[in-house]
């Protein structure tokens, strides 16, 4: 076949990026599927089924693990890209779910011939790793994300181009047998054999999707003048390099992850669309400096509804943290900054917004190599609460002047202005500054 992926080179910049900058569960599957129309593709390209991305489709809540969150529009294009690490389980669950809200994904999702896949023996790694750790556990979402990332730096790992080949099932064997022994050196002794029938069958599903050699495909889209949307999953903060390590998940969240988890060049990336929580909330163990552990954090916990879309586990809340979300910004080159959940405030008096953190007797604005295991106390800035149902405003001017002022301090702090406030999960709830 011709390939025209070469007249890349005379185009503009077409990939816009949408991300986390905190610890996850931002908002990124309701703002994706708000920026969804403008684009041509949207396109996962890390993580797996640790995501959980909610939406609203016409009132029906939808959560997406492994689909991209440009799913419900009907013509376009999404791509799960090679960076992803694919659980053929969760696919198929997934796009029997999208299915009776009428999308057919044998139209309109494609899926990296070089994607990863997790199988049953990496799920069952991941619960034996975290049961070793103890009370240092992680805190994984258990759905095989770790051992699947080894298993490709490894160099051991099956990639969605090999179900095609007829060595699959025996290099399948060989990478169980591997994983055998580690479990044994765990004393792992659940049976997976009932999770193989069902990987097996939902494999057979998953050679009936549209497999495609990724980075010519988006390549050749992009020659044609076509937008992508690339979804980040997780937040920066839990970034395999930068994130509170160990504490994070295993991939590159952040923008830098977009090259090559889809395999475009650094010169195609135009706007950084970083997503904060008007405060902050982290799902699973590690350090974060701005957790509340009082009634003001039970009851963010309790607004926000703030348990997780993966796992149900409750999240754990705190006030917005300056610094970290300076560092993110920084590492991403976020170019606009989208504020959700900010109606979560609208009851509270008074806002605490962390702006410095204490340590061993010094006040520092960065993020230090090691947050972990070292006591670290945020210095705050108390402003004014808005105190007014926040919900059904639509414009900038009928936002309350306390709320511009708040917006305004987090803008001159981190010198990335906040250009979006989500008041709202409904798709129509969103106000342009
Ligand atoms: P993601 O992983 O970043 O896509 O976020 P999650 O879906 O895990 O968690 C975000 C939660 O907040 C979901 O339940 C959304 O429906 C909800 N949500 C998103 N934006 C807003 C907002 O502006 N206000 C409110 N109240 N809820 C929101
Ligand atoms: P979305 O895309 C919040 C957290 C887990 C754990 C750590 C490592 O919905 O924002 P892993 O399963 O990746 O090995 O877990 O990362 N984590 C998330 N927290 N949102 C997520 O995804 C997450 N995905 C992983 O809780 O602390
Ligand atoms: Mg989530």
């Amino acid at each position: 076949m011709r390939r025209t992926y070469f007249c890349v080179l005379k185009q503009s910049i077409m990939v816009d990026v949408i991300l986390g900058l905190q610890w996850g569960d931002e908002g990124k599957g309701k703002i994706v599927d708000y920026f969804a129309p403008k684009y041509d593709i949207i396109a996962r390209f890390q993580g797996g089924p640790n995501a959980g991305h909610t939406l609203y489709v016409n009132g029906t809540k939808m959560v997406l693990h492994q689909i991209p969150s440009g799913i419900f529009h009907h013509d376009k294009i999404n791509i799960i890209g090679n960076g992803v690490v694919l659980d053929p389980v969760t696919l198929k669950k997934e796009c029997d779910a999208v299915a009776t809200m009428g999308i057919d994904v044998k139209k309109n999702l494609f899926i990296s011939e070089r994607t990863n896949i997790i199988i049953p023996s990496h799920r069952a790694l991941d619960k034996a790793s975290e049961l070793s750790k103890g009370e240092a556990k992680i805190g994984s979402t258990l759905k095989g994300i770790g051992p699947a990332y080894m298993d490709k730096t490894g160099r051991n790992a099956l990639r969605v181009g090999d179900l095609l080949d007829k060595k699959f099932i025996s290099k399948y064997i060989a990478l169980r047998m591997k994983h055998q022994k580690i479990l044994d050196s765990y004393n792992f002794n659940e049976d997976i054999s009932e999770m193989e029938s069902e990987f097996f069958e939902c494999i057979e599903f998953l050679k009936t999707l549209n497999i495609i050699n990724c980075e010519y495909f988006i390549n050749e889209q992009i020659a044609q003048g076509k937008k992508v949307l690339a979804e980040g999953a997780q937040g920066s903060m839990l970034d395999i390099d930068f994130g509170t390590f160990p504490f994070v998940t295993s991939s590159n969240t952040i923008s830098a992850g977009v090259c090559t988890g889809l395999g475009i060049s650094p010169k195609q990336i135009g706007e950084v669309f970083g997503i904060s929580k008007a405060y902050c909330t982290r799902v699973g163990s590690g350090p974060f400096p701005t957790e509340l552990h009082d009634a003001k954090g039970e009851e963010l916990r309790k607004i926000g509804s703030e348990f997780g879309a993966t796992t149900g586990r409750p999240r754990r809340c705190g006030w917005i943290d300056l610094v970290a979300l300076k560092y993110t910004c920084m590492i991403n080159g976020v170019t606009q900054i989208i504020m959700t959940k900010a109606d979560i405030l609208d009851s509270f008096e008074t806002l605490d917004l962390g702006v410095a953190y204490e340590m061993e007797g010094k006040q520092i604005d960065y993020v230090p190599f090691q947050l972990v295991g070292t006591p670290v106390s945020p210095v705050w800035k108390t402003m004014q609460g808005w105190n007014i149902d926040s919900t059904k405003m639509k414009n900038e001017a009928e936002l309350p002047a306390t709320m511009k002022s708040y917006i305004e301090f987090i803008n001159t702090y981190l010198g990335v202005p906040v250009k979006y406030v989500s008041n709202g999960p409904g798709r129509d709830q969103i106000i342009h500054l």
